[in-house]
This record gives C-alpha cells, sequence and structure tokens, in this order.
C-alpha cells in the first residue's frame, strides 16, 4: 500500500510543479502568479477541489509524446468563496504556454458543464499563448466546445473571465462571450490579430499594449469591464463582484444586513447647479442614495458620459445606470448606449433590480455619430430597459429631454417607480432651443431678437422645464426632495421585492445588434 500511495503523491507533486520550477520563476519574474497560486488566492482557503488533475495530452505529433505534464495546462475545479459554490479554471502558462490542447478544452467543458447543471458561476483565469500548434484543428474543434458552453450558459449562471496573461487569436472570443471580462494592467493583453499580423496587413506599427493591452480595452474598445493593477487585486475584484450577484438566473443576489438609519441624506440637497448647463459630478447623487461606500463601477473609464456598476440599496443588490453630466454633458451616444444596454441585459437575466439615474440632454448628433449607426445603437438601450422585467425604478434628477426621456426608463416603456426632483425639466428639448424653432418669427420679427428670445424662453421654461406636467399625466408617480430619494427608494425596492411579470411566448425577441 505505501508503494502505491507513494506513486500517488509523487503524480500529485509533479502535477504540482506544472511546467518546472524554472517556468515558475519565470512566471514570477513577469510579476505574474501562476494558475495554482491564483486559484489558491481566489477561493476560500482550503475550499479548491481539483479536477482532472492527472489528465495528459493525446498528441503524438512532432514528439509530443515525450513531454507530458500532468494537468496539460489548466486546473480545473469547484471551491467556495464567501462561502458560495463557484467553479474554476486557470490556465497554466509554465505548461506549453497555456495553448489550449484537445484535452485542455475538454477539462475546461467538464466544469463549465457541472457549474450549468449546479447553478454556481463560473470563473476562467486566462493566460495561454492559443490554439495548441501541435494539434491544429483538434484544439481549434476545443474552443468552439468552450464557445458553444458560454453560450448555453448565458443568462444561466454568471460568467466571468479574468485575463491575466496573453489571450490573442480565436481565445479572445470566450471571454468576449462571458458577462464580465476583467484585465490586468501590464501583463495580460487581447486581440484577434497581433502586432506582427497587423503590420502585414494594415502596415501599422503597434506593440501588443497598444493594441490590446488593459488600458486599450478599458478606454478605448470597452471590451475590458474592468482592469487592476496586479494579479492579487484582479482577484479580489472577482470575489467582490460575485457579492452583488446571484448564484444563477432562478435566484436572487445575496441581502447583506441592514439598518434603517440615515435615510435622510441632506447632501443631496445642493447637488444640482443653479445653472442647467454647469456640469455635476452623478457619482455625488449614487453616493447619496445607496448603502455606504457599496458602489462597484463597471466599465468606469469606457464611455464615461454614463455610468453603470452595482450597488446595495437597503442591503439589496442593484445594478445603476446613470447619465453622467460631467462627460459630453450625459448625451447618449453609441458607446455609452452600447454599455448600458449591456449592462441593463445582465441585470434583467440575473433578477437584479435596476436603478436609472436621468439627467439627458438628449443623443449626441454629428455624421460621425450617424455613420456610426446611432440610430441602431440607441435603440438597443431601448430595447433592453423595455424587455427587462427587473423591479425598474427611475429618479429624474434634472434633464429629461426628447427621446432620451423616453429610453431612459421611462413610465412609457415599463418601469415601475419614476419619481423626479423638483430640480428635473421634462421636456422634449431645452427652453432655448425650443424657444428658437417655435418662436422663431415672433423673434425675426421683433426690434430687438435677442431679449425677445430670452423672454420667449422663460415662457418656455415656465411652462415645461419642471416636472409637474409629467406628474400631471402620472408619467412621474411623485416629484421628491432630493434628500429623501434613499429613503424613498429603499421603500420602494422593498415594495417591488416579488414582482412578477408574463413575457409573451416568443422563442427570442430580436435586439438590434
Ligand atoms: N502552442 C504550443 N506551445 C506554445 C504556444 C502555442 N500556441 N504558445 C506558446 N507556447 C509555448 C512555447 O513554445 C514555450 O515553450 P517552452 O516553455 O517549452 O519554451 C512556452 O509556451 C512559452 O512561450 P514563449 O514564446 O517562450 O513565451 P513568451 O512570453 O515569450 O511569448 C506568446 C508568449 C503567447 C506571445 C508567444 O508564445 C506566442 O506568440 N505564441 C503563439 C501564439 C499563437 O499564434 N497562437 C496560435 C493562434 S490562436
Amino acid at each position: 500500500m505505501e508503494d502505491k500511495i507513494k506513486v500517488l503523491n509523487d503524480k500529485i507533486a509533479q502535477a504540482h510543479l506544472g511546467g518546472g520550477e524554472k517556468r515558475i520563476a519565470k512566471q514570477h519574474e513577469k510579476k505574474k502568479l501562476t494558475a495554482r497560486e491564483r486559484v489558491e488566492y481566489l477561493m476560500d482557503e482550503g475550499s479548491f477541489e481539483e479536477i482532472g488533475m492527472l489528465v495528459t495530452h493525446r498528441t503524438t505529433d512532432f514528439g509530443m509524446e515525450k513531454e507530458q505534464y500532468y494537468g496539460d495546462g489548466v486546473i480545473t475545479g469547484y471551491g467556495t468563496i464567501n462561502g458560495r459554490l463557484v467553479y474554476v479554471f486557470a490556465q497554466d502558462f509554465t505548461v506549453f504556454g497555456g495553448a489550449l490542447s484537445e484535452t485542455h478544452a475538454e477539462k475546461i467543458c467538464k466544469v463549465m458543464d457541472m457549474a450549468v447543471k449546479n447553478g454556481a458561476p463560473m470563473i476562467g483565469l486566462n493566460d495561454s499563448g492559443g490554439a495548441r500548434i501541435q494539434e491544429g484543428v483538434r484544439s481549434l474543434g476545443g474552443y468552439a466546445d468552450i464557445f458553444y458552453r458560454n453560450v448555453q450558459s448565458s443568462g444561466v449562471i454568471p460568467q466571468i473571465s479574468a485575463i491575466m496573461g496573453p489571450c490573442a487569436g480565436g481565445a479572445v472570443y470566450s471571454p468576449a462571450m462571458t458577462d464580465f471580462t476583467m484585465m490586468v494592467e501590464n501583463t495580460s493583453y487581447m486581440f484577434v490579430t497581433g502586432p506582427n499580423v497587423v503590420k502585414t496587413v494594415t502596415n501599422e506599427t503597434v506593440t501588443s499594449e497598444e493594441l490590446g493591452g488593459a488600458s486599450t480595452h478599458s478606454t478605448k474598445s470597452g471590451v475590458a469591464h474592468t482592469t487592476s493593477a496586479n494579479d492579487v487585486e484582479c482577484l479580489e475584484d472577482i470575489k467582490k463582484l460575485l457579492g452583488y450577484l446571484p448564484q444563477n438566473n432562478k435566484e436572487t443576489a445575496p441581502k447583506v444586513d441592514f439598518k434603517l438609519n440615515d435615510e435622510v441624506r441632506d447632501v443631496l440637497s445642493d447637488i444640482i447647479p443653479d445653472s442647467a448647463n454647469k456640469p455635476y459630478d452623478m457619482h455625488g447623487v449614487i453616493s447619496g442614495i445607496i448603502d455606504e461606500d457599496s458602489f462597484y463601477e463597471i466599465h468606469k473609464d469606457f464611455a464615461e458620459n454614463i455610468i453603470v456598476g452595482f450597488a446595495r440599496i437597503g442591503g439589496r443588490s442593484v445594478g445603476i445606470v446613470a447619465n453622467q453630466p460631467m462627460y459630453l454633458a450625459g448625451v447618449l451616444d453609441v458607446n455609452s448606449s452600447t454599455k448600458a444596454a449591456r449592462f441593463t441585459r445582465f441585470c434583467d437575466a440575473f433578477n437584479i433590480p435596476l436603478l436609472v439615474l436621468v439627467d439627458v440632454p438628449g443623443f449626441l448628433p454629428g455624421t460621425n455619430q450617424e455613420w456610426s449607426g446611432i440610430i441602431v445603437h440607441g435603440a438597443k438601450l431601448l430595447y433592453a430597459l423595455s424587455e427587462a422585467t427587473v423591479p425598474r425604478v427611475t429618479v429624474i434628477t434634472r434633464k429629461a429631454y426628447g427621446g432620451a426621456y423616453d429610453v431612459m426608463n421611462s413610465k412609457h416603456i415599463g418601469a415601475d417607480m419614476n419619481f423626479a426632483w423638483p430640480t428635473a425639466e421634462i421636456a422634449v428639448m431645452g427652453a432655448k432651443g425650443a424657444s428658437e424653432i417655435i418662436f422663431k418669427r415672433e423673434i425675426a420679427e421683433a426690434d430687438d431678437s435677442a431679449a425677445k428670445l430670452l423672454e420667449k424662453e422663460a415662457e418656455y421654461a415656465e411652462k415645461f422645464a419642471n416636472p409637474y406636467r409629467a406628474a400631471q399625466r402620472g408619467f412621474i408617480d411623485e416629484v421628491i426632495l432630493p434628500k429623501d430619494t434613499r429613503r424613498k427608494l429603499i421603500k420602494a425596492f422593498s415594495m417591488l421585492e416579488n414582482k412578477k411579470v408574463e413575457t409573451p411566448n416568443r422563442k427570442h425577441g430580436n435586439i438590434p445588434l
């Protein structure tokens, strides 16, 4: 028996060494943790159980039969994070550069299947040189097996991808189809084709970092939802994010203990500037409404004219979508509409109530936006909010102009509770623009056109730059004082807790993509 135990222990020790000491040292030199260290850090202490530790590849081409490593370049298994079950795979760059073989893919698929069957989040820690070149199409098939499972799991369990090293070629499409892509600064990159191919095809000279590093994807493309300074921060971010999410689409997110104590927040009373054209930071409104320090922002540096993220209100997890007057006056454009639409759909799929904070002057005008398809992209947000069946609450803090008023969770598209502050201006457009159009002749014919415009502007503003017309029609349920907003929201979300909506029987809608 002892011999047999020794054989097993030797194999386990070998598996724990991955590609060997030298390659582990190289990984550390790059300021990266190894796959095993990452998994250990991510999971509750002692909770990780590995599946398939002794799997090896089956390739015999290019002398590969002589190069065998237990685990075949990926660690897979399950464990708990803050006491809740999760499944994980972590690619091991020390074994064939974490390249994906047929067996490597089979291991990932096995845990993905288990995650769906058992209704728990799937976390992928990516660090890979892509398809295992020695295996050819078998490795490509492996990718497709994973992609297929990403899609089948979508909207059933949360899927989170951390990019902690290279992720190139076809490999990028698995993270892209998961719910969140989190990148580590300076050590990770994602691109469909690398700098060499780019040079050949387009003659552009670009580094890997410029082409697909964390800062590129968090600011320019929006591919990355969050970035972290290093591996440890990234793993901490995953834990934090999971705290806002349910285990699957049949459950609700965990509530945290909450005592009613500071529901009236005077700080909100002075947040709206006197002039309608002056910006203010919507983050101030968010922090004045939510449970202290509970905001976790997604896509922080991308399309900053809209803010999205998770927070807690009265201990409940909510998704917040908010116009940001500090950037581009909070207009809706291609990127902000897409960003908010995707976030809305995630929240809806996973039973996370939505709070929409509105201060929007409209859609961004111009050829750039029109030719980039703002019509279709803006429609995504309209569609996503209209189809959402989770509790939906709106607070209009200031401007709600034109079509953007409809889009931003108006009563008409199914919001449950619509509040407005006394500073709200719910109108087709701003008073100046409106007066220039409807009083054009009167202004032109006046002795003093400028004075006439001001007079007409004031007349229009008096009539429409307020929340009361909308409140008269019931489009606004209540005009509330800013300081009472938090109290009202806690009650509203509590009241909506058991909301149920029957949706039409159809295969799926056709969201404008
Ligand atoms: N298939 C098989 N082995 C691979 C591999 C792949 N796709 N990518 C890397 N490896 C191996 C390397 O042969 C090397 O093996 P070794 O430890 O025995 O020397 C090890 O992984 C590390 O690779 P290395 O090139 O030394 O690391 P690096 O940090 O300098 O570069 C990459 C990393 C990913 C940029 C580079 O390895 C690369 O370009 N790989 C190929 C990417 C690709 O085209 N993939 C296929 C298309 S999806």
